[in-house]
């Protein structure tokens, strides 16, 4: 069934997932690592918003991961989903608090269970923004996610590339969960 959120109507709701996977060079330990995570994500859905001619609908979205029994998050998102039913272009833009904004897009079929959402910096409409430190020392070449939705579960596949001072080439910093529905 199709709906004004289109790709993005099986994404509403509140979301945990233990099965997370991160790999990032960690400075602690001076290598890439993988770390397993849980996840909690929420995303409440609004609608439209009008630019002139355009109606999007939307889903505003947090989401946290931990690690082990920490008390703390080590990783936070908050942005938004949008979906133009006149186009079929999905957007996810969101920031992390490392001083990273990312406007990604792609498009979907209304109905679609599988798509592909990508940015990267100096593109004129998918672009990344990132703070100078991190520019210097930590820059993010490109971001690429691929959403699969199911019956009360969905999942992602992301690959963030990034040149970090410490390695010669650039690596793939990658994440993955499947989230099931808890509200
Ligand atoms: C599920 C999503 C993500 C998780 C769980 C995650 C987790 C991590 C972890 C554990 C580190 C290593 C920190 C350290 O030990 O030094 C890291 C570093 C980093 N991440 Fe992510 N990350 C995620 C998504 C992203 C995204 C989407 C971007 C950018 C678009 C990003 C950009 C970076 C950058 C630039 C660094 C290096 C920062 C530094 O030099 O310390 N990450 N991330």
């Amino acid at each position: 069934m199709t709906s004004e959120w289109g790709p993005l109507a099986g994404l509403v709701g509140e979301w945990e997932g233990e099965g997370g996977l991160d790999t990032a060079y960690s400075h602690s330990q001076e290598k890439v690592l993988g770390t397993p995570y849980l996840e909690k994500v929420s995303l409440k859905p609004f609608g439209p918003v009008d630019n002139g001619n355009q109606h999007l609908w939307g889903l505003d979205y947090k989401t946290a991961m931990w690690r082990g029994d920490e008390q703390n998050p080590f990783h936070t998102e908050v942005g938004y989903w949008l979906w133009d039913a006149a186009t079929g272009e999905v957007l996810r833009g969101f920031v992390v608090p490392r001083g990273i904004t990312v406007l990604a897009g792609g498009t979907a079929a209304a109905d679609a269970t599988t798509f592909t959402l990508r940015a990267a910096p100096g593109e004129p409409q998918y672009t990344i923004g990132e703070n100078r430190y991190l520019a210097k020392n930590a820059s993010t070449l490109s971001y690429e996610v691929t959403i699969t939705v199911g019956d009360d579960s969905w999942s992602y596949d992301e690959t963030t590339m990034l040149q970090m001072i410490e390695l010669a080439e650039p690596f793939a910093h990658t994440d993955h969960n499947t989230l099931r529905r808890v509200g």
